[in-house]
């Protein structure tokens, strides 16, 4: 490290970092518990910190359960007690049974409600922490992640994958507890009559086959018809967004047929699953009813022999249904592991990623810089570009002196919107080093880094809040008088007070209700009101008039006479209004000097200028 002291600190010794980052508090609290980092650990165990996080509320969940299903239970016995008492001594009261079943009702009722509501207290935290887990993740992931993935993709993945995995957390466990009551109502059932326990039990493993049959069939349906849904959401979510463009191609019939094969293709699956439902449904819920028929029968007869109460007949009956539950539920269990495995599977390939670009350990934040910038001999491809092309930058030297003004030029594609990238270290250079103050930005911490480096694109994104709200993204606590300040530099603040509502005007997604001309002048007030020593400016200005962008510049170069500031741009009339141009070219500076130096000595210069090939509005204002 070569920077000096007086313009880094250690990002841990103070609490005061000495700039102002954004969101210093955190504003939700942090998740109980974060899935276990080893990847050599199974799913369901790299899981088991968000549940065993809510243990004590899932240990009463489990109690009340317990309890719950004893005495569910216990009710055939009583009945069967009732009746026998009945039967026996004609005369004998009932009163107590009927009590006994009502304390039974009561505390079942209670007991169940504790038990489902703190189960779903549980399932919802569970659910609460993984989403900010893993929203707290992606906005740690580099633009190299995001190049890469579609963001849309991801959120609507996670959506039903989180899902998946809380059903199967919160759920799982408690069907460990319905098979408890299973074993609970087959031990009563034994007690009462062996062979005829036999009986009951023999059509459950048909049960079983019969779920597991439609469990093959029904998981890849469900699969793919989950599957479609992204499809069908992804057309619609395309269009909505995509709209101007469609409607300007005229392309609506298309569009509208696009969505509806992907409709069709959806209904097909659906159906299908429907299909496959419908036809092993009923069996397994008539099996159970043809164990009863069979044991109506068989225990039929041993009543009428006299080896078997009427009670125990009864009680066995209520049996056979209670067991047919657990088996239920066991299959849907299994189902449900499934999809959880592969949702989760998913999930970590999100939570596993390592950020390209993070803080290094020891990073200190950058305090007060003069803005001095230096790229070092870098080179830089971007991650998963042919290995065989040429490097986008190669041997790329240059230094900008605090409170220069220097212009980046060169044909579209050349690299200049990758030398402010790497400035604000969106990626990291392969080669070489880029310096603030003499300080590898590696050496730094981001926030640090890009409270004082900040740039302005020619497309800039806006938020569908209000204009104040927009230009305070990067300060929400700024007073309206420096809001003020800022749009006015950025000559933005005559068409706000046009508009009806002024500063508190909400702006359409994305900002779409402003021209572009009147967006990017949004973005540049908000570049200005956070005040970074180093602005970028990346053809911000390429959609205003050549007269309000010379006005920009003017105020620009009063209000921030000591910033250090990299123009990129197209037009003669902007190149015109800096202290010195560098003319990029195959990766590297190829001149570098004022405008009319450049011009008189430089042919490709001038051929880039002249060509057109620079761009937009290459003669704009010669
Ligand atoms: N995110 C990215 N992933 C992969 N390649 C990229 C990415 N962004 C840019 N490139 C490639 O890197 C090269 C340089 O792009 P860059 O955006 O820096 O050019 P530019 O000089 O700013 O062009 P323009 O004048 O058109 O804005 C181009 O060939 C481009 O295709
Ligand atoms: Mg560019």
């Amino acid at each position: 490290m070569n920077g000096t002291d007086s313009t880094v600190a250690d990002a841990s010794s103070s609490d005061d970092p000495g700039f102002e980052p954004l969101a210093v508090e955190d504003r939700y609290p942090p998740p109980a518990a974060r899935p276990d980092p080893d990847r050599d650990k199974g799913w369901f165990r790299r899981l088991l910190p968000l549940l065993t996080a809510h243990r004590l509320t899932f240990g009463a969940t489990l109690a009340c359960g317990v309890a719950g299903l004893t005495l569910q239970v216990s009710v055939p016995m009583v009945l069967r007690h009732a009746v026998d008492v009945a039967l026996d001594q004609r005369s004998g009261s009932l009163e107590a049974h009927v009590w006994a079943l009502v304390a039974i009702a009561v505390a079942a009722f209670g007991l169940r409600f504790a038990y489902r509501y703190l189960l779903f207290w549980v399932a919802f935290h569970i659910e609460t922490d993984l989403r900010s887990i893993i929203y707290e993740h992606l906005t740690r992931l580099s633009f190299s992640f995001y190049d890469r993935v579609a963001a849309g993709e991801v959120i609507s993945r996670a959506n039903s994958d989180i899902r998946s995995i809380q059903l199967l957390l919160a759920f799982g466990p408690l069907v460990g507890l319905s098979m408890l009551s299973f074993v609970l109502a087959v031990g009563f059932m034994l007690s009462i009559h062996v062979p005829l326990t036999l009986l009951a039990v023999a059509t459950m493993p048909f049960v079983f086959v019969l779920g597991q049959r439609m469990r093959d069939l029904v998981f890849p349906l469900s699969w793919i018809t989950q599957g479609r849904m992204a499809e069908v959401a992804m057309v619609v979510d395309e269009n909505l967004s995509g709209t101007r463009v469609v409607k300007s191609f005229a392309a609506e019939a298309e569009q509208i047929a696009l969505l509806s094969r992907a409709a069709q293709r959806l209904r097909w699956s659906a159906t299908a699953l429907v299909d496959a439902r419908a036809r092993f449904n009923p069996l397994i819920e008539a099996l159970p009813r043809l164990g009863m028929a069979s044991i109506l029968l068989y225990g039929g007869w041993l009543a009428i022999e006299g080896r078997i109460g009427i009670g125990a007949l009864l009680a066995f009956s209520s049996y056979v249904i209670m067991i047919a539950v657990p088996f239920r539920m066991l299959g849907f269990m299994l189902l449900q592991a499934q999809r959880a495995a592969a949702s989760s599977q998913r999930i970590f390939e999100i939570l596993d990623e390592v950020p390209a670009v993070a803080d290094r350990p020891g990073a200190r934040h950058l305090l007060e810089p003069t803005g001095r910038v230096e790229f070092r001999d870098v080179r830089f491809a971007y991650p998963g570009a042919d290995p065989d092309a040429p490097p986008v930058l190669d041997g790329f030297d240059l230094v900008v002196d605090p409170g220069e003004t220097v212009a980046l030029v060169g044909r579209t594609g050349c690299g200049k919107t990758t030398v402010a990238r790497l400035l604000c270290r969106f990626y990291d250079v392969d080669a070489g080093a880029v310096l603030l103050d003499g300080n590898d930005v590696r050496d730094l911490t981001l926030a640090s880094l890009r409270h004082h480096a900040n740039q302005v694109t020619d497309e800039p994104f806006l938020f569908s809040e209000s204009i104040r709200d927009n230009i305070a993204f990067g300060r929400p606590d700024a007073p309206l008088d420096d809001i003020v300040q800022a749009a006015t530099a950025a000559q933005a603040h005559g068409f706000v007070c046009e508009l009806a509502d002024g500063y508190d005007e909400v702006v359409g997604e994305r900002g779409y209700t402003l021209s572009g001309g009147q967006r990017q002048r949004i973005a540049l007030a908000r570049s200005l009101l956070a005040n970074p020593r180093i602005l970028v400016l990346d053809d911000a200005t390429s959609a205003v008039d050549v007269q309000v962008e010379e006005d920009i510049h003017g105020a620009l170069r009063d209000l921030l006479a000591d910033r250090t500031t990299i123009v990129i741009a197209h037009r003669l009339s902007t190149i015109a209004l800096v202290d010195r141009v560098v003319l990029l070219e195959h990766g590297s500076v190829a001149a570098s000097g004022t405008h009319a130096e450049l011009l008189a000595t430089e042919p490709r210069y001038a051929a880039i200028l002249a060509s057109g090939d620079d761009g937009h509005d290459g003669n704009g204002a010669s």
